[in-house]
């Protein structure tokens, strides 16, 4: 308790005293009622100084209370932006350690935030039924895998990648086809859609997608349909289910597949509820997308606080931040 007093006051040389006592304190000690870490403690005094001992002795970065509150956004709370950018920073060096030491062991990693919505596996996923419901695509957990407040997003997103008529585009996961009928109205040449699973497929059947003129739908999971793929002028991408480490799978086959002055967006979900987990994957996207040799602009738009009632019936939101960055991405 005396170093997490510490931890509250900032008081650096205090934390260094403490953390040579004997016994050892326990360093990943967590508050009984709120969850709250020492790094919690730390970001909140604004020492920079406190924050840097804890991380260098051990306590996880992305440490989160019991409402799930990153200590990145405990320090945003506060007010203390000096102490937000380095763990941000501090933040993306752990995860592209982490990165290309799973990498070298083949390992999954299984702290990464799902690149959309909640920890269901891909292949689950595939094999539950779903419900269309009065604009949401819901699975059959309850897990909202497409909701209509995303619709603005989407109309934002097909303009991005297909900003004159005439082009040639691919979109992967058709979910409640928001992006794929703003998409039409933009008169692409052909239209190439994938989707994996056989309820939205069939949903994508009843509504006559197969017969619109330049649509070409491939049933399948992207992963298994990349053979088949042409080139592309803009390319869309957003699916459910996956990871991070599958978005960035797809963005590996983007040299292949989009046009030299195409254009790509995904839906940039990754870690939608906590701003500071937000703002460390838009870094990482941004630099695993350099190593292709593309370029990532964030567009930001702002967003009206979503109410409870828009999760009604839906396990958990996947969303709760105020500014939506979209990505442009080009060669
Ligand atoms: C969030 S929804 C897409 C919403 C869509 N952007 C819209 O505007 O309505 C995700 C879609 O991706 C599909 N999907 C999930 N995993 C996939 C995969 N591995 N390959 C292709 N489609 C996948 C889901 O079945 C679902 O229809």
């Amino acid at each position: 308790l005396l170093l997490v007093q510490a931890c509250r006051d900032g008081n650096v040389e205090q934390i260094a005293v403490l953390l040579q006592a004997t016994p050892k304190p326990d360093i990943h000690y967590v508050d009984p009622e709120t969850g709250a870490t020492l790094l919690h403690d730390a970001c909140g005094s604004g020492s920079l100084d406190a924050v840097q001992a804890l991380i260098r002795i051990g306590v996880p970065w992305n440490s989160v209370d019991f409402a799930h509150k990153s200590a990145g956004e405990a320090a945003l709370e506060a007010g203390h932006m000096d102490v937000y950018d380095a763990l941000v920073q501090e933040g993306i060096r752990s995860e592209l350690l982490l990165e290309a030491v799973s990498r070298h062991h083949d390992d999954e990693d299984d702290d990464e935030p799902p690149k959309k919505k909640t920890k269901v596996s891909n292949a689950e996923y595939l094999a539950s039924p779903l419900v269309f419901s009065e604009g949401r695509l819901l699975d059959s957990e309850r897990n909202a895998v497409m909701m209509g407040w995303e619709h603005p997003l989407m109309i934002h997103h097909a303009k991005v990648i297909a900003p004159k008529p005439g082009l040639d585009v691919l979109n992967v996961g058709f979910g409640l086809g928001l992006v794929d009928k703003e998409l039409q109205k933009l008169k692409p040449r052909t239209h190439t859609i994938i989707e994996a699973h056989p309820d939205v497929y069939k949903h994508m059947l009843e509504e006559g997608w197969d017969k619109i003129p330049g649509v070409k739908i491939l049933f399948g999971r992207w992963q298994d349909v990349v053979p088949q793929l042409e080139t592309y002028d803009g390319i869309f991408f957003d699916t459910f289910g996956e990871y991070y480490a599958d978005l960035k799978e797809f963005h590996e086959v983007l040299p292949n597949i989009l046009r030299q002055d195409g254009i790509y967006s995904y839906f940039n979900g990754l870690g939608g509820t906590d701003r500071f987990f937000h703002d460390v994957y838009c870094q990482i996207a941004d630099l695993d997308l350099q190593d292709m040799c593309i370029q990532t602009e964030y567009v930001q738009l702002d967003l009206e606080a979503l109410g409870d009632e828009v999760w009604q019936g839906t396990k958990r939101p996947y969303w709760s931040l105020n500014t939506y960055n979209l990505p442009i991405c080009k060669f």
